[in-house]
């Protein structure tokens, strides 16, 4: 009876060597090796490539250098502080450079026609990177991180919610406990962002792992109980939520799961959780700090602080906001745009090969990522003037096309298919908001604010915005 179990023992023995060898031999040392030279042979040069840990040791420890760095208020050269291993390499080896994450070979560019054809190309080869596994239980497999004809659905299904009467809000109290469910998920998530992974390590249940199991748990229970009434009600409702509820195959034929084509306009209630996950974060997350650096930025320019109070008393006067005059406010766009510019929430948009491809000049073989370091471009002298590093609204004057050299300067929202789908709604919430703050308060930095703008996978103020706010006299409301 034992002699089948021999042959099957050496076929798995077989089995786990050549993965073994595949994994150590071929993909932690042959191809770090061959991707070097291919890219020396095209000029491109970098730091080494350490066994299995890439350069996340060097990575770590020139930000821990940096990390103390503290800004005089009103000095916007904070890209030490947050990137200071691509202004080494850069100046070290120029652009773009090679670098290693673990054993993925990594290309940073800083050219805005590379960029432009990356991400405005529709081929379908260059894609997402790999998400941290932590970041994804964070914001869902949703729209940020689909591809193909699955992308293409969701978009589609999603779009229309994007129109200003859908814009509404949903439960406070259940929605505040999505967010710091997600909040401490992106902790653990920079806590380990430089750890390399070691193959089937998620699956261990190591502390920090138990931890993102149960805030996992927590999300999708939560997130739960803000669709389940409504589905309970019948009545889907006319935001974000309510059009996905009313595409979703689950809630139709009496709960029955229909029989539908994939790439009709539906979606399943998983996708509907997964999406609710992005759309929390990336809907509070970047809108939140947009306001937090306007209102450092305002905090600091007085004059354009009473600028906009002006434009707004007279756009307004007594009138709650409407999005026709929000949408008139010239200066405060100017202000929002140079914001964005200047302390942009997203910071490195990454993307994938799916085949071997060239760009530009630079043959990239399959699986290379790109990094688009978006606060680095944002300070090119060349496509942004002499006064990059400058707050200066005026350069938007003539709107976003007009203010850099290239036509496609301001990346915050990035460009091409996979732009932003909530940048109209977070300007909008941005001038609403910042309306009512300037109508009824004068506001400056609190003597206790420190300048250190972070990188917590956004652009955040290390040790928070104390403002003083002082309610102005004839106050409007
Ligand atoms: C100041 C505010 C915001 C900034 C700076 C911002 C920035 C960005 C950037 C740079 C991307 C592209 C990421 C990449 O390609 O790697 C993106 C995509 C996305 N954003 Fe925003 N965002 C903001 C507000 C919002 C809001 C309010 C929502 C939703 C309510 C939202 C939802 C999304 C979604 C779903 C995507 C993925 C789109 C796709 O892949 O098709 N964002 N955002």
């Amino acid at each position: 009876m034992a002699f089948p179990a021999v042959p099957l023992l050496a076929a798995l023995l077989l089995v786990a060597a050549t993965r073994l060898w595949d994994y150590v031999f071929v993909r932690l040392v042959w191809r770090p090796y061959a991707i070097t030279k291919g890219f020396r042979e095209q000029g491109i040069h970098g730091p080494s490539y350490r066994f299995f840990k890439g350069c996340n040791e060097e990575i770590r420890s020139m930000k821990e250098k940096t990390d103390g760095l503290v800004l005089d208020v009103g000095d916007h050269k904070y890209l030490p502080r947050i990137a200071p291993h691509y202004l080494e390499w850069r100046a070290q080896y120029g652009e773009p450079f090679l670098y290693w994450y673990g054993a993925q070979a990594r290309i940073c560019i800083f050219d805005y026609e590379l960029a432009r054809q990356i991400l405005s190309s529709k081929s379908g080869h260059f894609v997402k990177n790999d998400a941290h596994p932590t970041l994804l239980a964070l914001v869902g497999k949703g729209l940020g991180f689909m591809e193909g004809s699955d992308w293409v659905r969701h978009r589609r299904v999603i779009n229309p919610a994007f129109t200003i009467d859908k814009l509404k809000h949903g439960s406070y109290k259940l929605g505040k406990q999505v967010f710091e469910a997600q909040t401490e998920l992106l902790g653990i998530t920079m806590a380990t962002f430089l750890d390399v992974p070691i193959p089937g390590s998620k699956y261990l249940p190591t502390q920090a792992n138990r931890r993102k199991w149960m805030l996992e748990t927590k999300l999708k229970s939560l997130l739960t109980r803000i669709i389940q009434p409504r589905l309970a009600s019948g009545e889907h409702g006319n935001d974000l939520l309510g059009v996905m509820l009313d595409s979703c195959t689950e809630t139709k034929q009496g709960g029955k799961q229909q029989q539908v084509d994939r790439l009709r306009l539906s979606l399943s209630m998983e996708e509907i959780i997964h999406e609710c996950k992005l759309f929390f974060f990336a809907g509070h997350e970047n809108t939140a700090l947009l306001l937090t650096w306007s209102v450092y930025l305002l905090s600091i320019y007085p004059e354009w602080q009473e600028r906009l109070r002006k434009e707004v008393l007279r756009e307004f006067g007594r009138d709650a906001p409407n999005p026709n005059a929000l949408n008139r406010l010239k200066e405060m766009t100017m202000v929002l745009f140079e914001t964005l510019r200047l302390y942009s929430p997203a910071l490195f948009m990454q993307r994938k090969t799916l085949a071997d491809m060239t760009v530009g000049p630079i043959k990239l073989p399959k699986g290379t990522a790109i990094v688009i370091p978006i606060p680095i471009m944002h300070r090119d002298k060349q496509a942004w003037g002499d006064d990059a590093d400058e707050f200066s609204p005026m350069r938007f004057a003539n709107g976003i096309t007009g203010a850099a050299k290239v036509p496609h300067g301001l990346l915050a929202f990035s460009m091409g298919p996979r732009s932003c789908i909530g940048q109209n709604l977070s300007m909008l919430e941005a001038k609403s908001t910042l309306a009512l703050m300037l109508r009824k308060f004068s506001f400056a930095l609190s003597p206790d604010y420190v300048h250190a703008p972070v990188d917590l996978f956004t652009l955040k103020p290390k040790f928070g915005l104390p403002v003083i706010l002082r309610p102005l006299d004839n106050v409007l409301i």
